[in-house]
């Protein structure tokens, strides 16, 4: 979306400390499987809790593009009618899949196997992104694809009219390429096996199971093993999508490092597959505690009580634990640059394929904001300046990327001098209330112009 939204310059500045409730909006990964599995299924699917930025309202449009009825009824509140396993209609126009990644991915596995035709696009941040690590196992299906120099957007897929079912390791650890795969799986005959070494995000396969489908999951020594039968008949469910632990972590970081704060984030997803920030900044000392703890919509939930922690210390992140937090490194580096001691992040060269180089423009603006960093391509190091030290007074480049730019915000929150970012629009892509809810815990983020 952020191709054709004017860049909102913003700054940060020392705050005041953080006090109340942080309600951070539905998880961004099992909204987007809500609406996609919802189009798949016969009959009628209800969402509450849905997550309305950008992302998944460009995969809402989407569904309709592929014959589903997708209707918002209230805040977060949405109702999809499907048209079944196979049921997808060729779409009349390109689907534009805005910034999203996940979007992209796992549509084009569920138009996969259906004889249907789709062009799909997206803004500069994703027609720079791989897309061959889905096309690829997509293709040992029968579906046929044809984009760019190197796999990128604008691409066509050509939908499998008679497809095979497969067995694929996934060669990296992506949630988004097991999904597609899975999808896929869903309207070709007999058994689809997805092997992953390490495990991710397992939103698809809990999901996957509430609808209906045949899947089983079992641990060997080559890693998970997913077997899903094809063809099922999906029954339609009612989702209620937990808040997203990808978003709570701004400003439960943000309490971390703003002296005197207090805050409470209800409600947050604690899916053992998303929590390694969580696990690492208990590590690192941080005054957190689970409050409350239950199971809403098929996933364990908490409410996080979150102080701030003034003797962090920087910690290693083991390799086999960037996964569960693949998302949550830029803003671990902002904590990890107000810690004492050296933070190394291993494992996690994934991250120069997000909305951004996130290795890099994590590097580049703490520089900017006097942090020393190392890096390869693997790994990033940060050098923790301790509580107060940060110099900031920089403007950092964000790149289409929402989760940078909400990253240096709050480091802002904490450092000597205001830091700006270069452009708040991507925000809204997974976060779109991130300006006022962190205003009203009493942060000082403004608006830099207009
Ligand atoms: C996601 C998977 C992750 C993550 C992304 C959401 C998903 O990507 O970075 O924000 O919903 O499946 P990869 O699977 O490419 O690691």
């Amino acid at each position: 979306m952020s191709a054709h939204a004017d860049p909102i310059p913003m700054t940060a500045r020392a705050s005041a400390p953080l006090r109340g409730v942080a309600e951070v909006p539905g998880d961004k990964s099992i909204s987007h499987r809500a609406l996609i599995l919802g189009a798949m299924a016969v009959g009628q699917t209800h969402v509450t809790g849905l997550l309305e930025g950008q992302d998944v309202l460009d995969t809402a449009k989407a569904m309709r593009a592929f014959g589903a009825t997708v209707t918002r009824l209230g805040q977060g509140e949405w109702t999809v009618q499907g048209v079944g396993v196979g049921g997808f209609a060729e779409p009349a126009d390109v689907i534009d899949c805005g910034n999203s990644g996940t979007g992209v991915r796992l549509i084009m596995g569920a138009m996969a196997t259906s004889a249907i035709s789709t062009t799909f696009t997206g803004d500069a941040s994703l027609r720079k992104r791989p897309m061959g690590r889905v096309t690829q196992p997509l293709s040992l299906f029968g579906t046929q694809s044809y984009g760019r120099q190197g796999g990128r957007l604008p691409m066509t897929v050509i939908g499998a009219a008679d497809p095979v079912p497969v067995r694929y390791t996934v060669p990296v650890p992506s949630a988004q390429v097991k999904s597609a795969v899975l999808l896929a799986g869903l309207n070709a005959p007999g058994e689809t096996v997805v092997i992953e070494k390490e495990a991710t995000r397992d939103h698809s396969e809990r999901m996957l199971a509430g609808f209906g489908a045949a899947i089983h999951v079992e641990t060997a020594a080559e890693g998970r093993i997913i077997t899903l039968t094809g063809q099922p008949e999906l029954r339609p469910q009612t989702v209620a999508v937990p808040r997203d632990p990808s978003s709570a972590a701004f400003p439960v970081c943000a309490a971390l490092i703003v002296p005197g704060s207090d805050i409470l984030v209800p409600g947050v997803s604690r899916n053992p597959t998303r929590d390694g920030l969580f696990v690492t900044l208990l590590e690192m000392g941080a005054d957190i505690t689970y409050e409350n703890p239950r199971e809403e919509g098929g996933e364990p939930v908490a409410d996080l009580r979150v102080r701030f922690s003034g003797d962090l210390t920087g910690v290693e992140t083991p390799e086999d634990r960037a996964a569960s937090m693949i998302d949550e490194f830029p803003i671990l580096s902002v904590v990890a640059a107000c810690a004492s001691g050296i933070t190394t992040m291993r494992g996690v060269k994934e991250l120069r394929v997000k909305e951004s180089d996130r290795i890099d423009a994590m590097a580049r603006g703490l520089e900017a904001c006097g942090v020393r960093i190392e890096e390869d391509e693997d790994t990033l190091v940060v050098h923790g300046m301790g509580q107060g030290n940060v110099p900031g007074g920089a403007t950092c480049a964000t790149h289409l990327d929402h989760r940078i730019a909400m990253s240096f915000l709050v480091l802002g929150l904490a450092s000597k001098a205001p830091v700006s970012i270069d452009d708040g629009a991507p925000i809204a892509t997974s976060f779109p209330v991130f300006e006022p809810l962190m205003k009203q815990l009493g942060a000082s983020i403004e608006r830099t112009h207009g």
